[in-house]
């Protein structure tokens, strides 16, 4: 069994603006040479210069979802060529956020897995269930539907990671206690395992959903967390940098 290194990825939404790089480049200060692996996915337009503001750092940058296909007539889409050529490394896909605005299935989620690996990127797949579906005791029963729907098997040794996200927990200051996410995370695992076998021992499993410096430790060290998918304690570097310590 190989432990996965344990990721920490900042997810910036619609929020940044080219003075934010002050805070990225801050953070890659401050992370200097940590042994955790590190990224930093802002809105598209800032993802070229802040490769280049953080090149030679330990800090990953990526986009926040990506086309199913490489070009074409898609008015305001963005393609993982794209975001490769402007120096992306990971991507997220299929966060709640864009399974509810934007309708995205399983199934669109899974092909532009295959996009983001055709273009070398690692793909951060988010699932999660929603307070509904908590309530009524399906959240194990939805995650790992999401998990077998959305991740194709072209991702057998192949570098991914997957964002364990309650919907509930998303910007609310609410989170699960360890037990629950230890169970989600145990059954993503046993999932992930029966799906393409040892090869997935090496990618992380990220808890999402109001991760802060206060609560990181915590959530952090519960079993199978293998890093954190991080919304809004990831714009402010002292923030960020706080959870990224607590690994
Ligand atoms: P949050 O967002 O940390 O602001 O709750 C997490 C996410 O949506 O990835």
């Amino acid at each position: 069994m190989t432990t996965p290194t344990p990721l920490i990825a900042g997810n910036w939404k619609m929020n940044g603006l080219a003075s934010s790089l002050a805070e990225a480049k801050a953070v890659a200060e401050g992370v200097g040479t940590t042994s955790v692996r590190v990224g930093i996915c802002p809105p598209s337009l800032l993802i070229h210069r802040m490769t280049e503001a953080l090149a030679g750092t330990k800090v990953l940058v990526g986009g926040q979802d990506a086309h199913t296909d490489d070009t074409g007539a898609f008015t305001g889409d963005i393609s993982a060529e794209m975001l490769a050529d402007a120096g992306a490394k990971l991507v997220i896909l299929g966060h709640s956020e864009r399974r509810d605005a934007y309708r995205e299935s399983d199934a669109l989620v899974a092909k532009k897995v295959l996009a983001a690996l055709r273009h070398g990127l690692e793909p951060i797949i988010c699932v999660g269930e929603s307070l509904e579906q908590r309530k009524a005791g399906q959240a194990l029963e939805v995650v790992t539907a999401q998990v077998r729907g959305s991740l194709p098997a072209e991702l057998k040794g192949k570098a991914f990671a997957v964002a364990y996200e309650p919907i509930w927990a998303i910007g609310t200051g609410l989170t699960p206690n360890n037990p629950q996410i230890e169970e989600i995370h145990g059954a993503i695992r046993e999932t992930l395992t029966a799906m393409f076998g040892e090869d997935a021992d090496k990618a992380p499993i990220l808890y999402g959903g109001s991760v802060k410096p206060s609560n990181a430790a915590e959530i952090l060290h519960a079993r199978e967390v293998g890093g954190a998918l991080v919304g809004g304690a990831s714009l402010k570097a002292e923030d960020f940098l706080a959870i990224i310590r607590a690994v």
